[in-house]
């Protein structure tokens, strides 16, 4: 079966980022993430950061017109051999039917959806833990790896963080807005065809190996 289009799809610190880069490593998709590419514009003070920098930081959405244009500037530099791996888009409706259209302006096969369940204890948990290199953008947890801020990031060096939307309060949104905003796309995508939903709190190894089969088509859904 050919490679296809993937978009993973679940509720903040459901692993979307960790699993990306596994599976961008191990099947050469490419990676692209909305919470990276706003976080990387935020840091450099661009136009789109400074329109961005408050919704991020208080776990808000930020305006999907704003989202809906990054990413289809990437989809035209996409080239035909080339695989998406969608992380943290669409979030709303509205995001989902601009990227259904996409794909059909193009004439690509629809993604497959993967929806990584996880319950609010277990995201909370994982998030208050959660530890970033600003450089290499390693995802790093402090009771896994007993790294924490100020350590070096054994990858590249680089100063770990925590994420200023890692503060429980800015949690506690992003899960309400996940639940009104993002949630209804899982009743979308099922209708569509398009959805596979996996157990994401099961060990972090074995859900890699999981979503390897799913992407190589080997595992049914
Ligand atoms: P975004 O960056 O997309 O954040 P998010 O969706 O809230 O998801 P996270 O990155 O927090 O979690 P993740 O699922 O990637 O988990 P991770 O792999 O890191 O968005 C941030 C903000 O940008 C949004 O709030 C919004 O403001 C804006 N934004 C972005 N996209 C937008 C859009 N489309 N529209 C509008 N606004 C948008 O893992 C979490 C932790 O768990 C890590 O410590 C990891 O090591 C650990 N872990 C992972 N898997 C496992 C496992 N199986 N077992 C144990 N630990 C695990
Ligand atoms: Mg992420």
């Amino acid at each position: 079966m050919a490679q296809r289009d993937l978009i993973l799809l679940g509720p903040p610190g459901a692993g979307k980022g960790t699993h990306a880069e596994y599976l961008k490593t191990h099947m050469s998709y490419t990676h692209l993430s909305t919470g990276d590419l706003l976080r990387a514009a935020v840091a450099k003070g661009s136009d789109l950061g400074k329109q961005a920098k408050s919704y991020m930081e208080a776990g808000e959405l930020v305006p999907d017109g704003l989202v809906i244009s990054l990413v289809a500037e990437r989809m035209e530099q996409l080239g035909d051999e080339e695989h998406f791996l969608l992380d943290g888009f669409p979030r709303t409706i509205a995001q989902a039917e601009a990227l259904t259209a996409m794909f059909e302006r193009v004439g690509r096969e629809q993604p497959l959806v993967i929806n990584l369940a996880i319950s609010d204890a277990e995201v909370v948990r994982r998030l208050s833990g959660r530890r970033m290199c600003p450089d290499c953008g390693t995802i790093y947890n402090v009771r896994r790896d007993g790294l924490d801020v100020g350590d070096k990031c054994p990858q590249c060096g680089g100063e770990l963080y925590l994420r200023s939307d890692d503060r429980p309060e800015a949690i506690r949104n992003r899960l309400k807005v996940y639940k009104q905003d993002s949630a209804p796309l899982i009743e979308y995508y099922r209708q569509r065809g398009q959805l596979v939903t996996v157990d994401a709190e099961q060990d972090q190894h074995q859900l890699s190996a999981e979503l390897a089969q799913i992407a190589r088509g080997r595992r049914s859904y």
